[in-house]
């Protein structure tokens, strides 16, 4: 087998080879998908945005990979959990990596309009709420912002020189800031860490001026972007989750 594993997990493995990482996905992902991602990772390197420089797309131990720099530096998922006590600085490092993220609307992907739509329509939710869903999507301002789609702790790296690196390009999109705001908030709060997600905020408010309430508006169409992407019984909890807020907001 070639190269070193440095990350697996059930859909994916990625491999160290010399200077390059190559990220490997199994038979259950398409290869338009593949180089969907590869495309996304290499326009917003093109941007100047921190990223891993993508090279190409090739078959590497039987499954396709994407050929990127091999980033050396820890995760801060990783650097929190050894340092408890630091979260808050991480998060400032989080937001305004974030924050200089958005401000590149000189891309051409595609809008997330159309794509929340279609997982609205997806979803296991009954009728009803489906039609109520599509039209809380038709309310929210559509702006031409940069949203990654899955920015947490986990997909920030900082490199040995201190370089924030953003990894992980597979659901970028067009749409609106508040909207991946509340999936960043979504994900923290999957991981029993609604504080950070808290303190997320407040600094995004800070430095976007996007505020707390519009961000918990559209937190339901953020869990329903991102359910089909785990496994029961996590699926269970998104769809206990949304309906909580459904609760919520009838009261
Ligand atoms: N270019 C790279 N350089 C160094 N390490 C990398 C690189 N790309 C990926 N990795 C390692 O692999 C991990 C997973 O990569 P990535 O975040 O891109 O995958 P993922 O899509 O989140 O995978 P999953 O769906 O399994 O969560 C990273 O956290 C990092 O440790
Ligand atoms: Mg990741």
């Amino acid at each position: 087998m070639e190269g070193n594993i440095i990350y697996e997990s059930k859909r994916k493995i990625v491999y160290r080879d010399g200077d390059k990482a190559i990220k490997t996905y199994n038979d259950t992902y398409a290869l338009s998908q593949i180089l969907n991602e590869a495309l996304n990772q290499a326009k917003v390197s093109e941007e100047g945005i921190s990223v891993p420089k993508v090279y190409e797309v090739k078959r590497y131990n039987g499954r396709y990979g994407i050929v990127m720099d091999y980033i050396d530096g820890d995760n801060l998922e990783t650097i929190v959990s050894k340092n408890v006590n630091g979260a808050e600085k991480y998060i400032d490092i989080f937001a305004n990596t974030y924050h200089n993220l958005v401000q590149n609307n000189n891309l051409n992907l595609n809008n997330s309009y159309g794509r929340i739509k279609n997982k609205i329509f997806a979803s296991e939710l009954p009728a009803n709420i489906k039609y109520g869903l599509f039209y809380k999507l038709r309310e929210m301002e559509f702006s031409r912002d940069i949203i990654h789609g899955d920015y947490s702790f986990s997909n920030l790296v900082i490199t040995k020189e201190g370089k924030p690196v953003i990894f992980d390009w597979g659901h970028v999109a067009y749409g609106a800031k508040q909207f991946d705001i509340a999936i960043t908030y979504a994900l923290f709060e999957l991981q029993d860490r609604k504080d950070l997600g808290e303190l997320y905020l407040s600094k995004m408010k800070d430095l976007d001026g996007i505020d707390r309430e519009q961000v918990l508006k559209v937190l339901i169409l953020a869990y329903i972007y991102i359910v089909d992407r785990y496994d029961e019984p996590t699926r269970k909890n998104i769809y206990n989750r949304i309906y909580e807020i459904l609760k919520s907001e009838e009261a």
